[in-house]
């Protein structure tokens, strides 16, 4: 099954390079996913093929039009529109749902993405009112526009699908995949200027380098993301082990566990 990116800019050059190598390129190659790159200005109307124009009501800054935007969502519909009946229209924005690891596996399910990048002050509001189905953000800054926000999600996503990496297993392990950040990696040599590679790692043991990849993994978000720790999925293990760290919460099915308890008081009062 393969997946199509539609990707509506003002800047098509922006996007020759990152899609072109690696992992990017093999799944394009084997056919895993497909990216067309759509010049908005290709459907301006008028000799100038103007896309933005002054803000009603006055202030600074362009706002990008609303006719050549929607000119080139109708058209890109009508390719392949037998892949999916209501694919998402996605706006780049810093105003959009943050993206996460869980959103661009959301959005790995679909057969179709279409993404419009956004540029100058922003776009004419009728198009997120009317034609934009979801509008995401890559993180609470503002970028020059929103090609290379599509370029992260292209690149996510694609990671995700099963086949775009050599390992199977890979992306299951990744950082944040498992709502936690990966522990430490090492390779050849096992002592490099005097540091060497944890004993552990050289033992074979596979069980054991499996708990210490774990405690890693649960030490490493401590000290870096505690707050991913409350959304994580934890075993008792797990929390004994950040217990041992000084980690006492909150977890993940704290609420749950509060549900459970009220409703049981509530079957007493009765
Ligand atoms: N356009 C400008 N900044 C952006 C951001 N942070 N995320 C998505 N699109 C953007």
């Amino acid at each position: 099954m393969r997946l199509r990116f539609d990707i509506l800019t003002l800047f098509p050059d922006m996007f020759c390079g990152p899609f072109d190598d690696s992992i990017i390129k093999r799944a394009r190659e084997s056919g895993l996913i497909s990216i067309h790159i759509h010049n908005i200005r290709d459907f301006a109307p008028g000799k100038h093929r103007v896309t933005d124009d002054y803000a009603y009501g006055g202030g600074g800054g362009m706002v990008m039009k609303p006719e050549p935007i929607f000119a080139c969502v109708e058209h890109v519909l009508q390719e392949e529109p037998e892949l999916e009946e209501n694919p998402p229209i996605i706006l780049l924005t810093p105003q959009g749902r943050l993206f996460t690891h869980q959103v661009a596996t959301e959005l790995s399910q679909h057969r179709r993405l279409i993404l419009i990048c956004g540029r100058y002050e922003g776009v004419d509001e009728r198009v997120r009112e009317h034609l934009v189905t979801d509008e995401i953000s890559i993180g609470d800054y503002v970028l020059s526009g929103g090609e290379i926000p599509a370029m992260v999600i292209v690149d996510a996503v694609t990671r995700l699908l099963p086949g775009a990496l050599g390992c199977a297993v890979a992306p299951l392990q990744d950082s944040h995949a498992m709502g936690l950040l990966e522990g430490p990696h090492y390779t050849r040599p096992a002592e490099f200027r005097g540091w060497r590679v944890p004993e552990i790692l050289l033992s074979g043991h596979h069980a054991e380098v499996a708990r210490w990849r774990r405690q890693q993994a649960l030490r490493r978000t401590l000290e870096r993301r505690p707050d991913l720790l409350a959304r994580a999925p934890l075993t008792a293990e797990d929390r004994e082990f950040l217990a041992s760290l000084g980690y006492h919460g909150p977890f993940a099915d704290d609420d749950e566990g509060r549900e459970t308890e009220d409703e049981g008081r509530t079957t007493d009062d009765e």
